[in-house]
């Protein structure tokens, strides 16, 4: 990463919120990288608008063009070697991705999951959480690994749920602590502080706890 900006690109699938915390941080200097492209499989994805008014490259890879996960890959990383990034931020990016993707990646491919992982892998954690009857739900930032939402845990935000919540309006504040840490953890890797070593997330030579650093409030970025 010496001698230009990191280059950050960002794959998306929806409405892009989260890529929005991730522009907002660069424009702040907070995050001293560059999102240079934000790839969606989706065309009408409004996470496309935002990347557009920021002024950041957009490229459409379609997921139902393709006839199978290898040849989507195969064009995901096309367009995405066109950029040389040094991170990849999967921002609510809802395609399975191959294993030679994943391979190929690895230590330098952050996800965030709606859930306090290895809790609720997959779709509809909300839902699941509050049918579980959990006291608390939250979200998790973590490198991705071959094996689906199960690479080491980098940060989580617990959110306590209430007697009232439907999973919309759970979705709704854990989205807000998506803002915030999301971010935090993408400065850290592009501030040289996290990285991935046999498995384990690093942050400054330490190995972090299984769950990650857990933020209780998360208000700023660190
Ligand atoms: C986020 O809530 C993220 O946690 C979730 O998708 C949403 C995308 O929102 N990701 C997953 O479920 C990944 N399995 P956004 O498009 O507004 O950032």
């Amino acid at each position: 990463m010496e001698g230009r900006d990191p280059v950050i690109v960002v794959l998306i699938s929806g409405s892009g919120s989260n890529l929005q915390a991730l522009i907002e941080a660069v424009e702040k200097e907070e995050i001293t990288g560059s999102i240079q492209a934000v790839i969606s499989n989706k065309a009408d994805a409004y996470g496309l608008e935002r990347a557009e008014k920021a002024g950041i490259k957009t490229h459409v890879v379609d997921h139902k063009k393709y006839d199978s996960r290898d040849a989507f890959d195969g064009e995901l990383i096309r367009q995405i070697e066109q950029h040389k990034p040094d991170l990849i931020v999967l921002a609510g990016f809802m395609r399975i991705l191959t294993e030679s993707f994943v391979r190929r990646y690895e230590g330098k491919m952050l996800n965030i999951h709606p859930s306090l992982l290895p809790k609720y892998q997959g779709l509809n954690t909300h839902q699941r959480a509050l049918d579980a009857g959990d006291a608390e739900h939250g979200v998790t930032v973590h490198f991705v690994t071959a094996e689906l939402d199960s690479g080491p845990n980098i940060i989580q935000a617990k959110v306590p749920t209430l007697k009232q919540d439907t999973a919309e309006t759970l979705a709704k504040r854990i989205q807000q602590q998506e803002h915030i840490i999301y971010p935090i953890a993408v400065k850290w890797f592009i501030d040289g502080r996290l990285n991935m070593t046999d498995n384990d997330a690093m942050l400054d030579n330490e190995i972090l706890p299984e769950t990650g650093l857990i933020l209780e409030n998360p208000q700023t970025i660190h």
